[in-house]
């Protein structure tokens, strides 16, 4: 019998709804998470409450604390957009539970093998699992996440969370005594190295003592796969949509995934585009970022006041200007911690900038655009041609020869300003 290249992949798309499914079950079994509403404790009224819990258990799993006082902060992010950066702007305050990518372990779960693939059944399963791990997380249930560790966690213990040493909280009192208190620059390195394993049940009680909590995720495509978390009346999430030009994405990208962006890099070595380079790899891009500044920019009434687009080259121009922006749009106030690490992490090396106060607003301006330098006119122009609709949209100005393009005396990110819809 021959076996088509279709039934290998339902084959393994059915494997991946059972696996899910699997999971789910096994989650709502040995975790009971299925609490009865405690009314008070939330900001809903019992008739709404009452109609909640109607549509099922699954609807009502992670509710049983005080929301109503917390900001549930989501970074929606694309690799090498400038995410690290502003996860930091909101991991350095001392009110934020901070979680760096926390999808990983949902995709390294689920769809190990096919890790790029836009498939549309793929898609959803991915997608309503990592709903269902926001929802939980947000709640700082931090067990619903043990589910997708590899290898499981034993007795809530783990040192396989990912990039923990991202998260200040994750590094300090209580769930690491590895470092004092006052020690706030804790490599992320260091604090792998000399926290031992992370209890999962201290780093839930240090979300449940952090007023906020922020999560900073790259594998969502786009704002609208996110509709049903905007709306849940549990939550009060607050997005900030970070994009960037995807050139600069691009030039980023062939430095960092060496393996994955090979192809592109022997075309800027040799000045041909090898015949069997994966273009996906920058149109998805532009996809994703056009369909979902389209919706966020439409102002659709389920985002009002949830809903703000941060270009990361105005972050660099203006750093700290526009971090407090961010915090004024999430209606929290920036605390000196953040301050302080803005001024120590965007400082240019140059005494001159330096003795201005905030002198490296231009050096890490120019560090935002040095993409201009690493793609060859070719690349360029041909991300131009397959990107334009969304560098227009976003004012990102195309360039029509190499002497434009290594110019940088010229910017090419337009002044534009982005208000958050409130
Ligand atoms: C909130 O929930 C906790 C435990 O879930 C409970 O002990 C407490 O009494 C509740 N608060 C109110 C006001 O109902
Ligand atoms: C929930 O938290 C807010 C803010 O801290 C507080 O004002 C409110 O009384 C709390 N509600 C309950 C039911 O505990
Ligand atoms: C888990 O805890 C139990 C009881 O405290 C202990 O007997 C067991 O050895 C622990 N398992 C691991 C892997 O640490
Ligand atoms: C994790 O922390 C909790 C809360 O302090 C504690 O009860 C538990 O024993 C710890 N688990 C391990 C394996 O140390
Ligand atoms: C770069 O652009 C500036 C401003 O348009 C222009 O004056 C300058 O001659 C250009 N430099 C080069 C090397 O083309």
């Amino acid at each position: 019998m021959q076996c088509s290249w279709k039934a290998v992949i339902l084959l393994a798309l059915a494997s991946i709804a059972i696996q899910y499914t699997a999971i789910r079950t096994f989650t709502s079994k040995s975790f009971q998470l299925c609490p009865v509403p405690i009314q008070q404790n939330c900001s809903l009224s019992g008739q709404e409450a009452e109609s909640l819990f109607e549509r099922g258990c699954d609807e009502y799993t992670y509710f049983s604390f005080n929301t109503s006082r917390k900001t549930h902060i989501l970074v929606l992010a694309t690799t090498r957009s400038g995410s690290s950066f502003v996860g930091q702007l909101l991991n350095q305050h001392s009110d934020i539970f901070y979680l760096f990518e926390p999808l990983y372990h949902v995709q390294t779960a689920l769809i190990p093998r096919l890790s790029h693939s836009r498939n549309a059944a793929d898609r959803r399963v991915m997608l309503g699992a990592s709903r269902d791990l926001l929802r939980s997380l947000y709640g700082c249930d931090l067990h619903f996440l043990e589910n997708y560790i590899k290898p499981p966690p034993t007795n809530h213990t783990t040192d396989k969370l990912f990039r923990r040493g991202a998260s200040r909280a994750l590094c300090s009192q209580p769930v690491c005594d590895a470092f004092s208190p006052g020690e706030t620059n804790v490599e992320e390195g260091d604090c792998v190295k000399k926290c031992a394993s992370l209890n999962m049940t201290l780093a839930a009680e240090s979300c449940r003592d952090k007023r906020h909590v922020a999560i900073k995720i790259v594998r969502v495509p786009e704002i609208g796969d996110l509709r049903a978390l905007v709306e849940d009346p549990r939550l009060n999430l607050k997005v900030i949509q970070l994009v960037r030009d995807p050139r600069g994405i691009l030039a980023s990208r062939i430095e960092t995934f060496r393996d994955t962006y090979r192809l592109w890099r022997i075309w800027r070595a040799t000045g041909r585009k090898p015949y069997n380079l994966d273009l996906t790899q920058l149109t998805v891009v532009c996809e994703d970022f056009l369909s979902s500044v389209s919706t966020g920019l439409s102002h659709p009434y389920w985002l009002k006041g949830k809903y703000m687009l941060v270009r990361y080259e105005d972050l660099a121009r203006n750093p700290l200007q526009k971090t407090k922006d961010i915090y004024d749009y999430l209606g929290l106030s920036m605390d000196k911690n953040v301050v302080d690490w803005i001024q120590a992490n965007t400082r240019g090396s140059n005494e001159l900038l330096t003795k201005h106060k905030y002198g490296t607003v231009r050096d890490s301006a120019a560090n935002a655009e040095s993409w201009r330098l690493k793609l060859s006119f070719d690349m360029v122009d041909y991300t131009q041609s397959v990107c334009q609709k969304i560098l227009h949209r976003l004012g990102y100005k195309s360039v029509k020869s190499a002497e434009e393009l290594k110019n940088m005396s010229i910017s090419l990110v337009a002044d534009k300003v982005f208000v958050p819809f409130l």
